[in-house]
Parts: structure tokens; sequence; C-alpha cells
């Protein structure tokens, strides 16, 4: 009674506050280390999420898969159905200009993306321009800040396809003030402004476009803790 078509909790039991990985057993990993009485609410196609509470606040962390048709059903679902206010979404990202290193953290300004969902949701006439919610990015710059955690402010590619037959246009997009790609941010920013709540996203440099460099599994832990710190200091400023 009362769930969602994609996700299991009852009414109540969804935070307005959600972190949101792309991998579900990163969703279980923030919240065994860093919520108190974390309970899962969901494992409908084992794509966790979990309310627990972070200093005091009620938090969740919702898993949404890779890409933005499977991220947009949990998007939309949170919004609808359980209340969602105040999203970010905390995963990875390729970078695309020198300008980064790996394990660099990137706070999303906007995203570009080939994804045709708002083509079709403005009959293709209009080219809608997806911007983070311009309080939590400010909340975020000086969390980091704080936490004298250095973090690039800018512009992203949301792909819909991870492995591309366009690499050139990686160049292109870079030519023109966009620091990495990834694969959600365009539909959370379309979906939250849809629903009149706050978004973000928050990323760590995993692999880099230019230099074919990737980071291993550890490193990618340690640097994915520092920026979930960040990513909770701010859902709950
Ligand atoms: N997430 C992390 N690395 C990525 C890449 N190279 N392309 C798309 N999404 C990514």
């Amino acid at each position: 009674m009362g769930m969602s078509t994609h996700i299991g909790a009852k009414p109540g039991e969804i935070a307005p506050r959600v972190l949101l990985p792309g991998d579900p057993l990163r969703a279980k990993w923030i919240a065994e280390t860093y919520l108190e009485d974390a309970k899962c609410y969901s494992n409908v196609r084992n794509m966790f999420g979990f309310t627990g509470t972070y200093h005091g606040v009620s938090v969740s962390v919702q898993g949404s898969g890779m890409g933005m048709p499977s991220a947009s059903i949990y998007y939309h679902e949170l919004l609808s159905d359980y209340g969602a206010r105040v999203l970010i979404r905390v995963g990875s990202c390729g970078a695309l200009t020198e300008e980064l290193q790996l394990r660099d953290v990137v706070a999303a300004s906007a995203s570009s993306t080939d994804s045709a969902m708002n083509r079709v949701r403005f009959d293709g006439l209009i080219d809608y321009a997806p911007v983070a919610s311009f309080e939590l990015l400010r909340k975020a710059v000086d969390v980091a800040a704080d936490k004298e955690l250095p973090m690039h402010v800018g512009q992203v590619f949301a792909a819909d396809a991870f492995y591309t037959d366009r690499p050139d246009l990686f160049d292109r997009l870079a030519a023109y003030g966009v620091l990495a790609v990834e694969m959600e941010s365009a539909a959370l920013y379309t979906l939250a402004a849809r629903f009149r709540a706050r978004a973000l996203t928050l990323l760590t440099v995993s692999d880099h476009i230019k230099t074919g460099a990737s980071t291993s599994s550890h490193e990618r832990e340690q640097t994915f803790a520092h920026m979930v710190e960040v990513a909770l200091d701010t859902v709950v400023a």
C-alpha cells in the first residue's frame, strides 16, 4: 500500500533529504558508514534505499542505477511519491580537460546532455538548460572550503552512452568549458526543477578521457568518502 512503482517504501519512510549514488552498494556503504539507525526501506531490483539520521537530521540514500533512463525513474518517484526536496547525486566522472586530475571533486553547476528526454519534453523547440540549485551549490562550496577539500565548480556533460563512437565531441565540449562527463546530472536537475525541489551533483574524477588514466578501486573509495562527507554536510545544512 502506498509504495511507488519501483521503490518499495511506505509513505514517510524516505526523508526529504536524499543522497543519490548510482551504485546501490554505495548506498548501503554510505548508510552503514555515516548514518545512525539506518534502515533499508527498499530492495526492489536490489536498488537499495536507506533512511537514517546524520547529525540528528533524517537523511535517505537511494541507488539510482547508471544512465538517465534508470536514474530518472528513481528521481521521479522520490520527487512525486515521497516528497524529496533536497537531492544530491554523489557519483564519478571522466575528466575532459587537463584542468582536472584523478580524484578531484567536481560540483556540476550546469549539465549539457545528448539525451533526447528534454528534446521530447519541449517538442524539440527549446534547448532546456539543466542547472544546479544555486543555494545548494553555494553551501557545498562553503562546506568543501571549511574541510579544505579542493573542489572544481563548472559544467559537466551528461552522456547517454558510456561507450561512444564520437570521442571527438569530448574535445569540442572541453573547448566550450565542459569539465567532465557523467551520465545522470541533466535528468536530476530537470526533474528537480519540475517538482520545485533543489538538486546538486557532486562527482569524483575516476578516469581521464585525455590521458586514459584511471583510479584503483581503493582510491575511488577514499575520494568517494571525502565527497560524501561534503554532500552530507550540505544536505543537512
Ligand atoms: N563516469 C565515470 N567515468 C565516466 C566516463 N568516462 N563516461 C561516463 N560516465 C563516467
